[in-house]
């Protein structure tokens, strides 16, 4: 799993019907499409700075003091289906996601600890929730890759 794909994975999560595991070329092309899409539009709806959004995916670290960001979170999550509309994060989509990635003892694992962190807006909901995944799931390193090429 190389850098690019991690971020895609952890940062943008992936749509609750793909898996890019089993998908051909096209239908993982058509995923990305979407995500692309969903991303630029919330990147022009919150008026987030797109470096910002650069930065994320170069040191997985999140702007804790963007509002900007964590606007552009809620919109993505709520775009993707991992937000309702009351602002709650719907960690059973998430689950479904993460679980494409790995085994059912992890995602519930990782879920399980992520739901218990809140925020007290749709923003920081989203922006905890992303935080929590991001520091918990952790796919393959290159190293690890490398390893088994
Ligand atoms: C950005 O948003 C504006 C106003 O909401 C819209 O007119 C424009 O088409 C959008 N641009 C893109 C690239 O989505
Ligand atoms: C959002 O999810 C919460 C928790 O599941 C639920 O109580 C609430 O009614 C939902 N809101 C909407 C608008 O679906
Ligand atoms: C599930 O995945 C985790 C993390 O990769 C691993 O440590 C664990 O051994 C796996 N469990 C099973 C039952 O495969």
């Amino acid at each position: 799993m190389n850098a690019t794909i991690l971020f895609l994975v952890v940062l943008y999560l992936f749509s609750t019907n793909a898996d890019p595991g089993k998908s051909n070329t096209i239908e993982v092309r058509e995923w990305e499409n979407n995500l692309i899409k969903d991303e630029l539009s919330c990147i022009n709806s919150t008026g987030v700075s797109l470096n910002v959004i650069e930065r994320t995916k170069v040191t997985l670290e999140l702007p804790e003091d963007d509002p900007k960001y964590k606007e552009y979170l809620k919109c993505f999550y709520t775009k993707r289906g991992y937000q309702n509309d009351s602002g709650e994060v719907l960690y059973d989509n998430i689950k479904i996601m993460i679980h494409q990635f790995t085994n059912a003892t992890e995602a519930t694992r990782i879920i399980d600890l992520c739901k218990e962190t809140k925020g007290t807006t749709p923003e920081e909901n989203a922006f905890v929730a992303q935080k929590c995944l991001l520091n918990l799931f952790h796919p393959k390193t290159e190293e690890e890759e490398k390893t088994q090429e």
